[in-house]
């Protein structure tokens, strides 16, 4: 239960008392449109995986460019398929058009940056996790709505693919022998990515007070050390978390319920709230309720929302 507390004002009592209505919910809803309900001030944390928008499935494909070697609509990408899909995204830009495509992902965040400003507690944190290429777009745009970017963690993964082709084999295929001794040894593409950027935001508190003070009236600012160190080792801003067995496969992109618990645990408190705007299959609010934190979320596709229902219903709270 949230407590309504004496030494704060009848106007955030009355948050709280609103805040109640939103507490352990997922609605099956676009979240830009959604949270324009959600009253000032409500969460405690914001805490998101949202689309990286480089394009690996279709609902992480956030500009306009009908550039069809980028939508892998070429015969040949066709044929390819979903392999185009992750593979095929142009690293440096193959037309004017996907050289648009980091600034668009910019005014994309730009439509729900203010949004997220708003419903989150003054010193409350926003933490997201941004694709390694736009991430500075996520930055920027969360930077202009008045969030302040507190820092960068990194979450190292137990396992990632190394896609980059061998320039060699290109050559070989090609019947060009000598060009593939020169370059044998080098590859096209990138190095194996074993991290993934998570951005910390803040939302300025009150000038004129200190962040204790904030931490008494809006029970967040500060960061829980003690409760962080049982997921790393120390207070370092790497975090290594991989699934559990049977844990994973119930999203393209699910992350592992204890990345998010360590990111709960190092920013609230029992009994607060966490949103999440861009739920997937729900492991935020899994994490959040086996932790006795309350959840907020929003999932647009039918599917996703269904499978993050059924997390909750099979209650895999193994936390
Ligand atoms: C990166 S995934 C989140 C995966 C999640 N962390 C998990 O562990 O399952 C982002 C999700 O946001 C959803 N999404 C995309 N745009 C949305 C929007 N405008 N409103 C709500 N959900 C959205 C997608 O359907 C996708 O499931």
């Amino acid at each position: 239960m949230l407590k309504l507390r004496a030494d704060i004002s009848p106007l955030e009592n009355d948050v709280g008392h609103e805040q109640a209505l939103w507490r352990d919910k997922i609605f099956n809803e676009d979240s830009i449109e959604g949270l324009r309900r959600v009253p000032d001030n409500c969460a405690h944390l914001i805490l998101s995986d949202i689309p990286y928008g480089i394009g690996a499935e279709d609902w992480d494909v956030l500009h306009d460019n009908t550039n069809s070697a980028y939508l892998g609509a070429s015969p040949a990408q066709e044929k390819a398929g979903k392999v185009f899909k992750s593979r095929g995204k142009p690293i440096n830009g193959w037309s004017e058009a996907d050289r648009l495509i980091p600034k668009q992902y910019y005014d994309w965040c730009s439509t729900w940056a203010s949004d997220w400003l708003r419903v989150v507690k003054p010193g409350g944190s926003a933490i997201v996790f941004a694709g390694r290429r736009y991430a500075h777009r996520c930055v920027a745009a969360l930077e202009d709505a008045g969030f302040t970017f507190k820092d960068m963690l990194a979450w190292e993964r137990d396992r990632a693919v190394h896609r980059a082709q061998r320039l060699s084999i290109v050559f070989r295929r090609r019947g060009n022998v000598s060009a593939a001794d020169e370059w044998s040894g080098w590859r096209v593409g990138n190095l194996r990515p074993s991290f993934e950027p998570i951005l910390w935001f803040t939302k300025p508190y009150k000038i004129g007070t200190t962040i204790a003070d904030n931490v008494l009236t809006h029970g967040v600012g500060a960061y829980n050390q003690e409760a962080f160190e049982r997921y790393s080792s120390g207070a370092e801003n790497i975090i290594r978390a991989g699934f559990r067995a049977r844990e994973s496969g119930l999203h393209p992109t699910q992350k592992p319920l204890n990345l998010m618990a360590a990111l709960i645990e190092l920013t609230t408190q029992k009994g607060q709230l966490v949103l999440d705007p861009f739920a997937g299959s729900g492991t935020t609010g899994v994490a959040a309720k086996g932790l006795g934190r309350n959840y907020l979320m929003f999932e647009r596709s039918r599917d996703f929302y269904e499978t993050a229902q059924g997390r909750f219903r099979q209650s895999l709270l193994d936390l």
